[in-house]
């Protein structure tokens, strides 16, 4: 007899219901990064009071592409092209104030009103001795000698080197110390004292490790950021009192995750939306719409296992078909079909609403059009994604294949524009994921977006 579920405790029950809260969605990438976010944040950030970044720092590169103008940003969110939509950069985000600071001046030379950015005084900075702490660990995990090459590609932006300061606690710095000369000065000597010991133990450059030089640089950045700083839990927590609904722009992308991803091989933020509530520090359930971001193929960059990457002609073809070069480092990115067995994954992980499916002209012209749909491991099929690196290497791609589409999609304005082998494919990632594609992008501009209801 199956057994019946368990009561609530009383205490539970006899407390009046939780206020209610704005319903607030957010922006996540499916894949391993570069599935256009940045362009989908755009378009929604107008229906939301503001735009926030939970997670990550400047190794995420969002593009949007207004009037043929092609904006790069790495840490400002992605809203800050719409007038009356804030901007905000919450705690859970490591900073590089240098990067942020030419980041908004660039924009303000391109007649962008950045005055709406709030900066959490909790995030934690980015200094030049991470940047050196990233270059050096990877320059030792790439072996050389006897050892086999085990380095992550990072994009050596000090993003994993900021996160383990912040873990370790005693000598990292929040932009908030950045205005307190004195607190600034401790933490830096303290740091550049741990950091020296271990970079000259193995011959290490110890050059970015100038405690005075940095105190000067880095203190001068917080005053130039002033303006910006805030306690952003307490202006987060206004904005949804006053019944503003949030958008939550997620960096990165799922299967970088690190603790979803493929570990080790992953960034060291929490990617998904599972991230939101500790970073911005808002309750979980405020989110209530999630737009899950997804190429019509795959790409990764750096190190680690990708099932369905194709190191031949057509990986080329899609490479250069879809311009798949890293916004934040230039690399060339690796290129494979559309993996669904990772994408059934990363829709339940992040309980995605509606899928926005990006880059789907760069699929035109191919005769036909290979899907993963199940792995093989040791002789077995199955439809489990395995967040391992380790494991996930050992698998092999069980591919169904698809008819292409002829022709270029990149004027196409409606979904009934598209070709019938195009809506096939589409339908079929549905049928899959078991969500509905919301959008289909065609094209890099604004308005190169079917919107299917
Ligand atoms: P890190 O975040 O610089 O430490 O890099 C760790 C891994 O995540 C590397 O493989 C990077 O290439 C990858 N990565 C980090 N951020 C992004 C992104 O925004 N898009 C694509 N890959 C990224």
């Amino acid at each position: 007899m199956p057994t019946p579920p368990h009561e609530p405790h009383p205490i539970l029950t006899s407390v009046p219901a939780r206020r209610a809260l704005p319903a607030c969605a957010a922006v996540v990438g499916l894949q391993w990064g570069d599935e256009g976010k940045g362009k989908v944040v755009d378009l929604l950030a107008p229906h939301h009071g503001a735009v926030v970044r939970y997670n990550g720092g400047a190794n995420a590169g969002h593009s949007v592409v207004i009037g043929g103008k092609r904006h790069a940003l790495h840490l400002v969110p992605s809203g800050i092209f719409h007038a009356g939509v804030g901007a905000v950069i919450a705690n859970g985000v490591v900073v590089d104030p240098l990067t942020l600071l030419h980041e908004l001046e660039v924009l303000h030379g391109n007649g962008i009103d950045v005055s709406s950015l709030v900066l959490s005084d909790r995030a934690h900075v980015v200094m030049p001795y991470h940047k050196a702490e990233d270059a050096l660990r990877e320059a030792v995990l790439s072996g050389g000698g006897d050892r086999a090459d085990t380095s992550i590609g990072t994009t050596k932006r000090g993003i994993g080197p900021a996160y383990s300061e912040k873990v370790q606690r005693s000598a990292a710095v929040r932009v908030g110390d950045l205005l307190r000369p004195e607190v600034l000065r401790e933490r830096v000597e303290l740091a550049c004292q741990f950091k020296r010991a271990w970079f000259e133990a193995v011959g290490f450059d110890c050059a970015t490790l100038d405690a005075g030089a940095i105190v000067d640089t880095y203190a001068r950045a917080g005053e130039a950021m002033r303006p910006y700083v805030r306690d952003t839990f307490e202006h987060l927590s206004g904005l949804l009192s006053r019944g503003e609904s949030l958008l939550f722009e997620g960096a990165n992308a799922t299967l970088l995750d690190v603790d979803h991803g493929t570990y080790p091989y992953v960034t060291s933020s929490s990617t998904t939306t599972l991230g939101i509530a500790a970073g911005a520090g808002v309750p979980a359930r405020c989110v209530t719409s999630v737009v899950g971001i997804m190429k019509a193929y795959s790409t990764r960059v750096g190190g680690g296992p990708f099932p369905t990457e194709l190191a031949d002609a057509t990986g080329e073809r899609i490479r250069e078909r879809g311009r798949e070069y890293g916004t934040t480092t230039g690399r060339p990115r690796r290129c494979g079909w559309l993996d669904l067995v990772a994408l059934r994954y990363a829709t339940r992980l992040n309980d995605v609403s509606v899928i926005a499916l990006m880059l789907l002209d760069v699929l035109a012209g191919f005769d036909e059009l290979c899907v993963c749909t199940r792995y093989r491991i040791g002789g077995e099929e199955t439809d489990r994604y395995l967040p391992d690196a380790a494991a996930l290497g050992g698998v092999e791609p069980v591919y169904e294949t698809l008819p292409g589409f002829e022709g270029e999609i990149t004027g196409a304005l409606r979904a009934g524009d598209l070709p019938k082998n195009a809506a096939r494919y589409i339908a079929f990632i549905e049928e899959h994921l078991e969500r509905p594609v919301g959008l289909v992008s065609v094209g890099p501009d604004r308005n190169q977006t079917i919107v299917r209801l």
